[in-house]
């Protein structure tokens, strides 16, 4: 048997910031975020709707496409850096919304990579039996630690959560190969201050991304024993359109196989990549049997990347 994909599930605010009204906030345009980042808008959850709140929908969507009941959830794990309170975790909460009895529940901080690390522990998890089915949320709540006064960085962000519930698939689906990494020592170049704002050295994680991204996606392909033609899908992190077409160049597929969910909802840190995973499932592109490609990247600084096989 495999580990994989059992459900996806998403969700987003319903208020949109466009470009055009973050140039009424600070001093840019949209050409400039539309060329440098891939961005056109973003969601904003405002004052009514918490991390949990988002957390919550994308879960009950997730549970709902897999078919699964709340308390068949042996293990919860929400990936988040902006949770409602640092404790309780957004993973309890959760449990108890959902009314998932049996299941335990932490959060995982690892940034914009941590639905990436969630997974992998997931998997671990029911490799070795303990649990049947985890429930791995990808969730961030970005615009409360956004300084909505520096055109740095608030162009960039966004507000969302997205999920999958992940168990035991059919011979040869599901997980392949992972790749997972750190480098505290770039920690520096992307960290929340004193005063809870986002700080980010755009230049220095770029360029560690361009590096790393492809680099990663490069490991976990070898250790799948493929071959780059081979990958029907890419879902990288939605940080930064050109980083992500780094990747895509890398491993030689066209653009159209290509999640490019930032350029409506920018970078949702932790909810990128489960966000657009469970939008190209709901839309049919990615499909039974298809080689899917997973990466992410970000704060710490950390990476990795999950190659499976698609289908249950
Ligand atoms: O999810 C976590 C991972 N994070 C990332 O992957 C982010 C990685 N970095 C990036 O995506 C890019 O570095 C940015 C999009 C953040 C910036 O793009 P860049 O091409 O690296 O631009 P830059 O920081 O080198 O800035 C170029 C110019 C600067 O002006 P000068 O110094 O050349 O006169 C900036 O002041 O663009 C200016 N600038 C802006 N102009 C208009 C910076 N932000 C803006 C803005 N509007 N919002």
């Amino acid at each position: 048997m495999g580990v994989g994909i059992l459900g996806t599930g998403h969700y987003v605010p319903p208020e949109v910031l466009t470009n055009q009204d973050l140039e009424k906030m600070v001093d840019t345009n949209d050409e400039w975020i539309r060329t440098r980042t891939g961005i056109s808008e973003r969601r904003i959850a405002g004052d009514n709707i918490k991390n949990s709140d988002m957390a919550y929908e994308a879960a009950l969507d997730a549970l709902n496409e897999a078919n699964i009941k709340a308390e068949d959830i042996g293990l919860i794990l929400v990936a988040t850096v902006t949770g409602d309170t640092p404790m309780p975790s957004t993973a309890c909460i959760i449990q108890e919304r959902l009314g998932a009895k049996q299941a335990a529940a932490m959060d995982i901080g690892a940034a914009c990579s941590g639905f990436i690390y969630g997974m992998v522990t997931a998997s671990k998890f029911i490799e070795t039996n303990m649990y049947k089915h985890v429930l791995v949320i990808g969730v961030e709540k970005l615009s409360k630690i956004t300084d909505w006064t520096d055109r740095n960085t608030c162009v960039l962000f966004g507000d969302g959560a997205g999920a999958v519930v992940m168990g035991e698939v059919g011979e040869n689906l599901g997980i392949l190969s992972i790749d997972l990494g750190a480098n505290g020592a770039g920690g520096k170049h992307l960290y929340e201050d004193e005063h809870n704002h986002l700080i980010q050295n755009g230049r220095e994680v770029f360029k560690f991304a361009v590096r790393k991204v492809p680099d990663s996606v490069s490991n976990a392909i070898e250790k799948a024993n493929i071959t780059k033609e081979e990958v029907d899908f890419l879902v990288p992190h939605q940080a930064n359109i050109r980083i992500m077409n780094a990747a895509r160049e890398r491993i030689g597929i066209s653009e159209e196989k290509m999640a490019q969910s930032i350029v409506k909802y920018g970078n949702t840190s932790a909810a990128s990549i489960p966000i657009a995973l469970s939008e190209e499932v709901k839309n049919g592109k990615i499909k039974d049997q298809d080689v899917v490609v997973l990466v992410g990247f970000g704060g710490g600084l950390t990476w990795g990347s999950v190659v499976l096989r698609w289908g249950r």
